[in-house]
């Protein structure tokens, strides 16, 4: 949807979105971590902003400077994202996972960095399950009226395999990205589909994350009372 001018529709709404990527540390030096830039959920904060939104962007490691007119709060894992976001969501009338979450965190951390010996193979990283604050969130509803929205990266059977996210996660929304050759982490733009749980399906055209970003906002502000 091009726009000609940014409407004021989300005056008066609370928005919290998640961006960047989480990094789960083995030692004081290493992570587990993966790619996610948090440019596509940077642009989900601007762009809010712009509509009118008070906004709490919550960022895990992205490096990017803070959008003019939004609260960051910084975390570095999954279970700090999770703090963050269950002490901003219960004043939200939105919330946006747009971060990526590690879905699993080495079960124990070296407070010592880890040191290789002679003669030894390497121990094997063991991983434990990381809370799932999507779907956590989307089952609470403690706030009536609260939209709820995810993110996925596909790259098989897109639609179908989105469809069974959304419903499995609870969320309201659920932008699906297909993950292929041009459609790579950290690029600028994005080519989406974003699934509603009244059935609906809205094609997004490969174009800048800003687009994307307005698109989800245009599904948001027409389903808030
Ligand atoms: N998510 C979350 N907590 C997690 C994992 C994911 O809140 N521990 C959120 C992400 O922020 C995203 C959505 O759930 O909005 C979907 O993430 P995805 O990784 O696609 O879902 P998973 O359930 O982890 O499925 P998969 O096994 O395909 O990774
Ligand atoms: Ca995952």
């Amino acid at each position: 949807l091009a726009r000609g001018v940014t409407e004021p529709d989300l005056v008066g709404r609370h928005v919290v979105v998640t961006a960047g990527g989480t990094r789960e540390p083995l030692d004081p030096v290493r992570f587990l971590g993966n790619r996610s830039s948090g440019k596509q959920g940077y642009a989900l904060a601007r762009t809010a902003a712009a509509r009118g939104a008070r906004v709490t962007l919550i960022e895990a490691n992205t490096g990017l400077p803070d959008p003019a007119g939004v609260d960051v709060v910084r975390i570095g894992t999954a279970v700090q994202l999770r703090e963050a976001v269950l002490k901003a969501a219960p004043d939200a009338d939105v919330v946006v996972m747009a971060a990526a979450v590690a879905d699993f965190r080495p079960e124990n951390y070296a407070t010592g960095k880890i040191k290789k010996k002679d003669g030894q193979e390497p121990e094997p990283i063991v991983l434990v399950r990381n809370p799932d604050i999507l779907a956590e969130i989307s089952a609470d509803r403690s706030r009536p009226g609260q939209m709820i929205v995810g993110f996925a990266a596909e790259t098989d059977d897109v639609l179908a395999n989105g469809r069974a996210k959304l419903a499995r996660k609870g969320c309201d929304l659920l932008v699906v990205n297909e993950v292929g050759e041009r459609k790579t982490f950290g690029s600028e733009e994005n080519e989406a589909v974003v699934l509603g749980a009244d059935g609906s399906e809205t094609p997004v055209p490969y174009g800048p994350k800003e687009a994307l970003a307005e698109t989800v906002w245009d599904l948001v502000a027409s389903r808030l009372g």
